[in-house]
């Protein structure tokens, strides 16, 4: 199917603004992006869809969300808002775990029908692509659940859903060396086997696994021909960036504790830094220093981290705005980082971006001015999102 979409006031590829431009498309893909007053004469005949004067930016994608768990952890917030370590709660059993006892007790289809409401909010605000982790499961035998949850959200909605392994926390009972094996001798290559996953993550942390443990899960997971990426530097600085960029990660998540020498190290490799404003700010922890990476030549994504405790957050929007404010980008550069660069953090070079040969995913923006969303807080005005070409917000 061939289409010329028109009466755009403004354009971001994100890497470059385009006035009054046309976006001409073939079988969901772009096949050319510019002023409308360029347009190559074999694409006029195409058959015309007027956007009304509203302007355009590339879908969203959410490179890091935990989206599939049961209950809440609102008992937690209102502690933490007085006062209680997000640590010390973790450590006395609560936290991570008391998320773990609520998604270990919900049956597959309960799963299904909690987070499919929480994607399709996201896709209502302007989320195109999405990755969802599991993690929540901890034993085998729950974590293939979460997955299988996410294979059929990829086949029953229609944002693209990029589904990744975490190696969370050690269960309660579990001996380390006995669960550490049973990750990487037995899960990885079953979830390898049934095409599960694309990556595996790990939460290298204070509380979670050891740098040590986290070389082994992401060793494994290069073995079975899977992606890596990690929960770096989040409460204590562990080294777990500087070993994405050694063993070649998509990303390295989190950095509210990192250094010039982590940022040297991802810089160096090409791995995306990830930051999670909802984390940093929502946990009040040190908003990670993302201007200075940036600048270091680190290519920076921004994410929501949604999930019951750390980041409660349904706004990427918001984590943008926090990235401009608190993490010193620009408005262009949070753009850029909240899609192309969240795109290449999944290892996806054909989505987040408008330019021939990528997935036809837009916004269109309520508003001549396409970052308009950004200035005003609190409101994000959309008109439509596009995947594929397809209009599938609103139904
Ligand atoms: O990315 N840090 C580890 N994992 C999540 C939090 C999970 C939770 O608190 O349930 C995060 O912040
Ligand atoms: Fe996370």
């Amino acid at each position: 199917m061939n289409q010329l979409f028109l009466g755009i006031t403004e354009l971001y590829t994100p890497f470059k603004k385009i006035e009054k431009p046309a976006i001409a498309v073939r079988n969901g893909r772009v096949a050319w992006v510019g002023a409308a007053e360029n347009l190559p004469a074999e694409y006029s005949s195409w058959d015309k869809v007027d956007l009304g004067n509203h302007s355009v930016v590339p879908g969203l994608v959410d490179a890091h969300t935990h989206l599939i768990y049961a209950g809440n952890r609102y008992d937690e917030y209102l502690r933490r808002a007085r006062g209680e370590s997000y640590e010390a709660i973790l450590e006395s059993g609560g936290g991570i775990y008391s998320t773990v006892r609520a998604t270990q007790a919900a049956s597959e289809d309960e799963l299904f029908d909690i987070a499919k409401v929480r994607a399709l909010k996201f896709m209502a605000a302007g989320v195109s692509a999405i990755e969802i982790k599991s993690g929540y499961g901890l034993e085998s035998l729950h974590e293939l659940k979460m997955l299988r949850v996410i294979r059929r959200m990829q086949q029953e909605l229609p944002l693209r859903i990029h589904p990744t392994l975490l190696a969370h926390v050690i269960p309660t009972g579990w001996n380390h060396k006995k669960y550490l094996e049973m990750f990487t001798d037995e899960l990885i290559p079953e979830v390898k086997h049934r095409g599960l996953a694309e990556a595996v993550d790990v939460f290298c942390d204070q509380g979670a696994f050891t740098l040590a443990e986290a070389r082994k899960i992401l060793q494994a997971a290069l073995a079975q021909g899977l992606k890596i990426k990690v929960h770096a530097e989040q409460i204590a600085r562990t080294g777990a960036a500087k070993l994405a960029a050694e063993l070649g990660a998509l990303s390295a998540d989190h950095l509210e504790q990192s250094t010039p020498e982590d940022w040297q190290a991802l810089a160096a490799s090409g791995t995306v830094g990830t930051i999670l404003p909802g984390a940093a700010v929502i946990l009040r922890k040190p908003f990670p220093n993302t201007r200075a990476m940036w600048d270091m030549g680190v290519k920076i994504a921004i994410a929501s981290d949604h999930n019951p405790g750390s980041s409660p957050l349904y706004d990427l929007w918001l984590a943008m705005r926090l990235a401009i404010s608190l993490g010193r980008l620009s408005v262009e550069e949070a753009l850029i980082a909240a899609t192309a660069n969240a795109a290449d953090a999944l290892g996806q070079s054909d989505i987040g971006r408008l330019e021939p040969g990528a997935h036809a995913d837009f916004l269109v923006v309520d508003t001549p001015q396409a970052l308009l969303p950004l200035y005003q807080w609190g409101n994000t005005p959309l008109c439509s999102v596009y995947v594929g070409g397809q209009a599938v917000w609103p139904q």
